[in-house]
């Protein structure tokens, strides 16, 4: 089958990404290290390294042991929140790498020229169609709009609402993708004819070959369906956390009991609102870390998408990416001329 519709409707996501196909995996922390990162690019989509909360030195080593596996651009995921934010950038500087994707809030000051300065395409989140405007006005290159099925950190609106918000009056300006419950192609061809450039997926990507992710924590995610992801909930309205979506385990009860240790932390003074926050994160990269490198399925936290329930067995990344772009293609050819 040719993929001529597929490929001019990803031409401008490719060309942005400089890659074959306009498929990201999005950046997973613990999860998107050198191995998945360059498998990703390799087999012509874009890979990005989740910096979550390394050192300097630790992205340096990364990028170059990316690097020694693949000669595709790929891209690094930089939290806003990390106190070192200024060094990570420069590091991604030293090391020429070609694109930055800020998350976890709004750049903070000097940030964007910082990043772009070595000539870097800056990437960024926009939860809604006011702060896309602004983060384009700001020099911002593209956008991610990604919903409330995605895994991992999640805002509170889904993705085919913000979809039709933000693309007919986004597309045009600049290359926007989608990310949040994506499984497989037919969804990838629907949000690209709505005008996206391409699109992230995250949990389609986490269990693949290449995952360095402990068995157990595969075995996790080919069992669960849809229903079994769901979103932490906020218990304190004094402490805002961002919901995360996961499986459900006895690690989900554990986080209710650390925002409450964090509220009275907070009521006594002992803390301050950021502080407050930088714990809770902390919080969720630990239990991350137990599930996707230890294993420890129950206590640690398995984050996934409500796309969860299409993952069901350990492939190579080139076969997924092969598969979605035939999906995707099928769904176009099938389309009234
Ligand atoms: C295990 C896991 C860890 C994640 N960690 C991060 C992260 O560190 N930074 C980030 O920006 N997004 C993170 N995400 C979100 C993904 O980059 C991606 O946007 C999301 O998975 C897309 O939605 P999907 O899961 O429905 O495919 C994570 C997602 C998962 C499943």
């Amino acid at each position: 089958m040719t993929h001529a519709k597929l490929t001019s409707l990803m031409a401008r996501g490719t060309e942005f990404f400089g890659s074959q196909s306009a498929i990201l995996c999005g950046a997973m922390s613990w999860v998107s290290e050198r191995n998945l990162v360059a498998a990703i690019s390799n087999a012509g989509g874009f890979g990005v390294i989740a910096c979550g909360a390394m050192t300097p030195e630790l992205l340096d080593a990364e990028i170059v042991a990316t690097k020694a596996l693949t000669d595709k651009p790929f891209g690094v995921n930089l939290i806003t929140m990390h106190p070192l934010l200024f060094d990570l950038i420069d590091v991604c500087a030293k090391h020429d790498v070609s694109h930055v994707v800020l998350a976890g809030g709004l750049p903070p000051k000097g940030s964007i020229e910082a990043i772009k300065q070595k000539g870097a395409k800056l990437i960024c989140f926009a939860p809604a169609l006011a702060l896309a405007k602004k983060l384009v006005r700001s020099g911002v290159d593209a956008l991610v709009v990604e919903g409330m099925e995605a895994g991992g950190h999640i805002g509170p609106v889904a993705t085919s609402v913000l979809a039709q918000e933000i693309l007919p009056e986004m597309a045009e300006q600049v290359p926007v993708f989608v990310a949040g419950g994506i499984g497989r192609g037919e969804a990838i061809a629907a949000y690209l004819e709505m005008g996206a450039a391409g699109v992230q997926l995250g949990t389609r990507f986490a269990c693949a070959s290449e995952s360095i992710a402990h068995p157990a924590f595969k075995k996790a995610f080919f069992r669960a369906s849809a229903r079994d992801a769901i979103a932490s909930v906020q218990i304190d309205p004094r402490l805002p956390v961002i919901p995360v979506r996961a499986l459900k385990n006895a690690g989900t009860e554990a986080f209710t009991a650390k925002q409450r240790e964090v509220a009275n932390l907070l009521d006594s003074g002992a803390v301050d609102m950021m502080e407050a926050q930088l714990q809770i994160e902390h919080y969720w990269a630990g239990a991350l870390r137990k599930a996707v490198i230890d294993g420890d399925v129950e206590g640690g936290s398995l984050m996934a998408g409500q796309s969860v329930g299409m993952v069901t067995k350990e492939e190579p990344v080139a076969d997924i990416i092969a598969q979605l772009m035939a999906q995707a293609a099928e769904a176009l050819e099938r389309r009234v001329a």
